[in-house]
């Protein structure tokens, strides 16, 4: 048979059946897994043959979950962990020690910022931060230890792009593990690993989800590598819940169908507030109007669900903004079916300075819509009321 596309496969990779026949697979909420004899239990542990031993290690809803990741990504293997920033951590801690340096794409998540600053410097592992806006300054900043250049495309909050292209090329020229967050994303709309990614991470509490229901990370890429990142985890133990990762499992069966409507409502409604007279500026990769336009069309199939806007006004005109609306939620998440708006500068990326915030672009008025499900025209009359009232 051909091989089956993305869509396919992240419904039909599934578990081997037990005796029950079931068609979906079912939930191995088991801490341990049992052994017919002693030298059974002696040449697994020795891993001189493949199975369970305890579900800190390896668990089949886990491998579900991950077998399917490594297929829908296109790389040679994975470990899921219980939360994206669990993946971020173990992406860098498996693979650098005392003394390296990391290249870091400034324009990140709030706690990946933490990891970066606060975190892994106890270790001696020092970064630079390189501009979102200046790629081609990057190269200056690479150093004799560096081993790592890290990035987020498009970025949290201000949906920024990195020209993945161009870091895969910086990447592969000074010999850095090019590790890529997808967790905007997802598979469904881009590929890093098209673009020289030797680790790819996800939050899976975000799309992979999709819900709002589960926490859940992983880190997938070259075998050499995970290997690394197994070894750290099986001992350091921040592994995935079996429930999670089978409702992650789930979840994944209709990533497809879920990115491409969160892309069509959110395509929409950035259109619409480019038009509305209460709004500063709008930021979505698939607008004309967004200054990495180009980008976006080489390495993305779509938009994506996450759309960036300033409201015309101070910090109290975003707050107003944000108290009139009736339908949208407000909450830390993102990429659920509900439509989240947030305000960054107070919550996600309070931890960072002022200074900081500025320099990848978050100011008092920025506002980060992770649009939903639901139907747009709800939407955008939730969004509109909001604004009008302000
Ligand atoms: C881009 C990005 N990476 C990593 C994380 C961390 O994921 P988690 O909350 O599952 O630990 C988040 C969370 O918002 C995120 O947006």
């Amino acid at each position: 048979m051909a091989e089956q596309r993305d869509e396919t496969k992240a419904i039909r990779i599934q578990s081997d059946r037990t005796h029950e026949k079931e068609h979906s697979t079912p939930m191995y909420l088991t801490s341990s897994f049992v052994f017919d004899d002693a030298e059974e239990m002696r040449t697994t542990f020795a891993a001189e043959r493949e199975g369970n031993i305890y579900s800190r290690f390896t668990n089949p809803n886990v491998k579900e979950f991950v077998d399917k990741m490594v297929a829908l990504e296109g790389v040679e293997a994975g470990y899921a962990t219980a939360t994206g920033m669990a993946a971020v951590f173990a992406s860098i801690a498996a693979l650098l020690k005392t003394g390296d340096h990391i290249l870091v794409c400034r324009s990140i998540f709030g706690s990946s910022h933490t990891v970066f600053t606060k975190i892994l410097p106890k270790w001696g592992i020092t970064h630079t931060y390189v501009s979102i806006d200046d790629q081609d300054s990057w190269e200056s900043a690479v150093e004799e230890n560096s081993k790592m250049l890290f990035i987020e495309t498009p970025s949290n909050p201000a949906v920024d792009l990195v020209d993945m292209e161009k870091a895969g090329k910086l990447a592969k020229k000074h010999g850095l593990i090019f590790n890529v967050d997808n967790c905007f994303s997802t598979p469904a709309i881009q590929k890093p690993v098209e673009f020289s990614a030797d680790i790819i991470i996800h939050s899976a509490t975000k799309y992979l989800d999709g819900q709002g229901r589960v926490m859940g990370g992983v880190v997938l890429g070259r075998k050499d590598l995970i290997d690394e990142v197994y070894t750290f985890c099986r001992s350091t133990g921040p592994a995935i819940s079996p429930f999670n990762a089978w409702v992650l499992s789930k979840s994944l069966e209709t990533l497809y169908l879920r990115m491409e409507r969160h892309s069509e409502n959110a395509l929409k409604l950035a259109k619409y507030l480019e038009a509305h007279p209460g709004v500063e500026i709008v930021k979505y990769p698939f607008l004309l109007s967004h200054p990495q336009y180009e980008i976006a069309q080489k390495q993305m199939k779509s938009g994506g669900g996450i759309v960036s806007f300033k409201i015309k006004g101070e910090l109290k005109d975003g707050v107003d903004f944000l108290n009139n609306l009736k339908m949208c939620s407000l909450t830390a998440n993102l990429g659920d079916t509900r439509t989240i708006v947030s305000h960054p500068a107070s919550t996600t990326h309070a931890k960072l300075t002022e200074d900081e915030r500025l320099s990848v672009g978050i100011t008092p008025n920025l506002l980060r819509i992770s649009v939903g499900l639901e139907n747009i025209i709800d939407i955008i009359a939730d969004i509109d009321q909001a604004i009008i009232a302000k």
